[in-house]
C-alpha cells in the first residue's frame, strides 16, 4: 500500500510517499519540504495569506519531486492523505484542495489527518521506533500537551497549556531579545553562550498538582528583565537571558513529563513537535529518564518540525488498523480547530 501525504497547516509545505505493509512499521520512501521561514521573517511571524499563496506555488512541484525520488508514477498511489487540521484555514485548504482533486482524478480514497496525530506518531519512522503504550509530550508552536497513547487513535489528554504553548514562549521571548523568526532555534543558539543561573525566571504551575502548563507569565518576566536592563543590555546579558529562558521552559517540560510517567506507570515517552528539536530539552530528558529506566523516543531531527512524512505515516497506520476515515466524496474538508482526543479511533 502506497500513501502520498501532504502537509500545509502553517508555514511549511511538505509532501511524502510512504509504503505500508499489511502489518509492521510503514517505510518512508521519499519526502520533500519547503519552509517559508525566509518569506515570513520580514514580518516577524507567519502572515496567513502569504502562507496560503506560497503553499499553492510549492505543493505540485514538491509532489512531482517526491514521486520522482521514490521512482513512482501517480498511478501507483493507493491513498492520498492531507492535514485536515488544526492549523490556518487558508493554508489547510490548499493541501485539502490538492489532495482531494488528485484523489478524485486517480479514483482513490482521500484521508484527512490530524496534524498532532502526525507529530506524535512521527518517531515510528525513526530507527528506534517506540512500542505502545507510551506518554507523548507534544510541544509545537501552537500546542503543549501530555497524552497517554495506547494505540493509534487511542489518546487520553493528561494535561495541556492553559495559555501560551512552549514554542510560543520560545518565539515570544526570542522576539523580546531582538532575535529573528522562528525564535526557538535562534534562542537555543544564543543560549549556548549564556549562563542559565544568571537570571531566574518563573516555572508556573510546576507544583499545581496536575499536568497542565502555563507559559504566559514567563514571557512577561523576560520582558520586565529586558526593560530593566534597557539600553545597558550587552550581548552577554542577552545570552544569559536566553539560557535562563530555555532552562525555565525545559525544566517545566521535563518535570511535568516525569510526573505524567509516574501518574500513568508507563515506561516510555515520545517527544514530538518543533520544540522536541531543542538540544537542552533532549539532554535533560535523556538524563532524567536514564536514571529511571524510562525509554525516550524522538522523531528524526528533520521530522521534528512540520513535514509530509508524518501525515502519510499517520494515514498509513490508521489504514493498517482499519480505522482511517476515507472521504469517498472527495469534498474539501478542513478543521482549523480540532482537539486530538476527538479524532480518536
Ligand atoms: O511543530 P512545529 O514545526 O509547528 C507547529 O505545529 O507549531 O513547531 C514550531 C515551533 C516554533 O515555535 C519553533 O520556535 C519551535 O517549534 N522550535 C524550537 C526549536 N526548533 C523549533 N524551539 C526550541 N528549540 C529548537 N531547537
Ligand atoms: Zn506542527
Amino acid at each position: 500500500m502506497i500513501v502520498l501525504g501532504i502537509e500545509s497547516s502553517c508555514d511549511e509545505t511538505g509532501v511524502a510517499v510512504v509504503r505500508a505493509p499489511a502489518t509492521g512499521t510503514p517505510k518512508l520512501l521519499a519526502h520533500a519540504l519547503h519552509s517559508q521561514i525566509d518569506m515570513h521573517q520580514a514580518y516577524g511571524g507567519v502572515v496567513p495569506e502569504l502562507a496560503s499563496r506560497d503553499h499553492i506555488r510549492r505543493v505540485i512541484p514538491l509532489a512531482r519531486h517526491v514521486l520522482a525520488e521514490a521512482g513512482m508514477s501517480l498511478a501507483q498511489i493507493d491513498h492520498v492523505a492531507y492535514t485536515r487540521g488544526p492549523g490556518l484555514a487558508g493554508a489547510l485548504l490548499v493541501g485539502a484542495g490538492v489532495a482531494c482533486s488528485l484523489a478524485a482524478a486517480l479514483g482513490r480514497p482521500v484521508i484527512g489527518v490530524h496534524h498532532l496525530e502526525g507529530h506524535l506518531l512521527s518517531p515510528f519512522l525513526s530507527a528506534d521506533a517506540p512500542e505502545f503504550p507510551f506518554v507523548a509530550l507534544l510541544v509545537s508552536g501552537g500546542h503543549t500537551q501530555l497524552m497517554r497513547v495506547d494505540d493509534v487513535g487511542s489518546y487520553e489528554l493528561l494535561g495541556e497549556t492553559i495559555d501560551d504553548a512552549a514554542g510560543e514562549a520560545f518565539d515570544k521571548s526570542a522576539k523580546l531579545l531582538g532575535l529573528g523568526y522562528p525564535g526557538g532555534p535562534a534562542l537555543a543558539r544564543l543560549a549556548a553562550f549564556g549562563d542559565p543561573s544568571a537570571f531566574t525566571f518563573p516555572r508556573p504551575l510546576l507544583h499545581s498538582g496536575n499536568l497542565d502548563f502555563s507559559f504566559a507569565g514567563l514571557k512577561t518576566s523576560v520582558r520586565n528583565q529586558v526593560m530593566k536592563l534597557g539600553t545597558n543590555v550587552c550581548e552577554q546579558d542577552k545570552a544569559n537571558i536566553a539560557a535562563a529562558t530555555q532552562e525555565a521552559i525545559t525544566d517545566v517540560l521535563v518535570r511535568k513529563s516525569l510526573k505524567a510517567l509516574r501518574h500513568t506507570g508507563l515506561t516510555r515517552i515520545v517527544v514530538a513537535g518543533g520544540v522536541g528539536a531543542n538540544a537542552r530539552l533532549r539532554e535533560r530528558l535523556n538524563i532524567e529518564c536514564a536514571t529511571r529506566q524510562i525509554r525516550v523516543h524522538y522523531p528524526e531531527l528533520a521530522l521534528c518540525t512540520d513535514n509530509g512524512a508524518m501525515i502519510a505515516l499517520a494515514a498509513a497506520m490508521r489504514l493498517q488498523r482499519g480505522t482511517a476515515v476515507r472521504q469517498l466524496d472527495h469534498a474539501f474538508n478542513v478543521q482549523p480547530r480540532w482537539a486530538l482526543a476527538s479524532a480518536a479511533a
